[in-house]
């Protein structure tokens, strides 16, 4: 088993912090960047840089003593990656990977070359040719991209909203007519074995567009689960490189699964898999990184995931109502340590684990009414 390898994170968020805090059963250095001195990994990482995640040098000088170059946010030069895979290094995603993901666009159009089901679409360029394309409207409109966490997407439901569109290089995509949200995660390795966890059920804050909680396992017939997992793996072969994929679905109304886009990192959808799984999506990522075998992705339990966004205002984050969540039975609070909370940020997450999909909406529905990340003080405006 080769440990005393060096890990070079670009990213330093959350995802890093929860891979870092695995990571240390063993002897493996992780080496965070972030463009923020005080991000989530800053206090944990084995060495942790400040610097954009953009700026070539930086992330060269950062990997430099590496073995294994990873990311934890999509938002990252890939030119720098290229480089450093051709000094010889394990980046996880491959760059072109990568490459493809960062645009929404070449992202669809690669699922339409390899077969896999998606919503109908056509790119545009400006908000003018959104005109040509009224025959896909109720949609949505997506910028090709930058976007992330629902800021880069915005519903066009006819040809008036158009005059308030994004106006540049997006796809536009029909409305789907969506029973339930689905993701898979599916981790590959260097070899090319895959492993997939069950698909879970992603239930969303309409005010923020963000993932207001998710559920494990989906409540869904099982011919439909083995259906998901069977799509996602479909889309991890396709990209044919090592790493996780976490692959987000629409089940439609009609019964049909459309893939809507993939992560090719750890992902909010399987944070319930750190006490859920016998081995988390983090824990397998470090698998990959390292070249040991894959893990058991089997689910223990009935689970939940809760986000814990910031509540209005920001200041310093403050927790209520943690001691009625902490006398559930199975709760696990993770706050990110992020520094300041504000409006609708993502500051932390609570799992729950329960016998029965009743007890999980009974623990489900305890977190939400408690739980809340509060300013406790109003930072001063300089
Ligand atoms: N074609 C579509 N039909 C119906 N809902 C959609 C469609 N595309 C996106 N959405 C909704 O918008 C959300 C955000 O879109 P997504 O492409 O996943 O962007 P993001 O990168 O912000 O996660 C989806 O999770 C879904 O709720
Ligand atoms: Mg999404």
């Amino acid at each position: 088993m080769s440990t005393n390898r060096t890990i070079a994170l670009l990213g330093g968020g959350q995802l890093g912090r929860m891979f870092i805090e695995n990571a240390l059963r063993y002897p493996v250095r992780v080496d965070a960047l972030d463009p923020d001195k005080s991000a989530p990994c800053a206090d944990l990482a084995t060495r942790f840089n400040t610097g954009d995640l953009y700026d070539e040098a930086a992330i060269l000088c950062h990997a430099a003593d590496a073995d294994v170059v990873g990311i934890e946010i999509e938002h990252v030069s890939v030119a720098a990656l290229e480089r450093l895979q051709a000094q010889g290094k394990r980046v996880i995603p491959s760059p072109g990977v990568l490459r493809t993901i960062q645009d929404k666009g070449l992202q669809k159009q690669f699922y339409m070359d390899h077969g896999i089901p998606t919503a109908p679409f056509v790119l545009v360029d400006t908000r003018e040719e959104l005109h040509h394309h009224a025959d896909l409207l109720p949609g949505f409109l997506k910028l090709r991209t930058g976007g992330y966490d629902g800021k880069g997407v915005m519903p066009i439901r006819s040809v008036e909203d158009i005059a308030g569109a994004f106006d540049g290089p997006c796809v536009l995509e029909r409305h789907t007519d969506v029973a339930m949200e689905l993701a898979v995660i599916v981790v590959r390795d260097e070899a090319g074995h895959q492993v997939t966890y069950d698909p879970v059920e992603m239930v969303f804050d309409p005010r923020y567009n963000l993932v207001d909680h998710l559920r494990a396992p989906a409540r869904i017939p099982d011919r439909t689960a083995n259906a998901s997992r069977e799509l996602a793996a479909r889309v991890a072969e396709a990209f044919d490189a090592p790493g996780i994929y976490a692959v987000e679905l629409f089940l439609t109304t009609t019964g049909e699964l459309l893939v809507n886009e993939t992560a090719p990192r750890a992902h909010n959808s399987g944070h319930h898999t750190i006490e859920a799984c016998n081995s988390s999506q983090f824990d397998q990522l470090l698998r990959v990184y390292m070249g040991w075998p894959l893990g058991d992705t089997s689910l223990r339990s009935h689970a939940a995931m809760i986000n814990l966004v910031g509540e209005d205002g920001r200041g310093t984050p403050q927790l209520d109502g943690a001691d009625t969540v902490l006398a559930l039975p199975a709760a696990y609070p993770h706050l990110y340590g992020k520094k300041e909370t504000r409006t609708g940020r993502k500051m932390g997450h609570v799992t729950v684990l329960a016998p029965s999909h009743d007890e999980l909406d009974k623990a489900i529905g305890t977190v939400k009414a408690h739980c809340r990340v509060v300013p406790a003080r109003p930072l001063t405006i300089e």
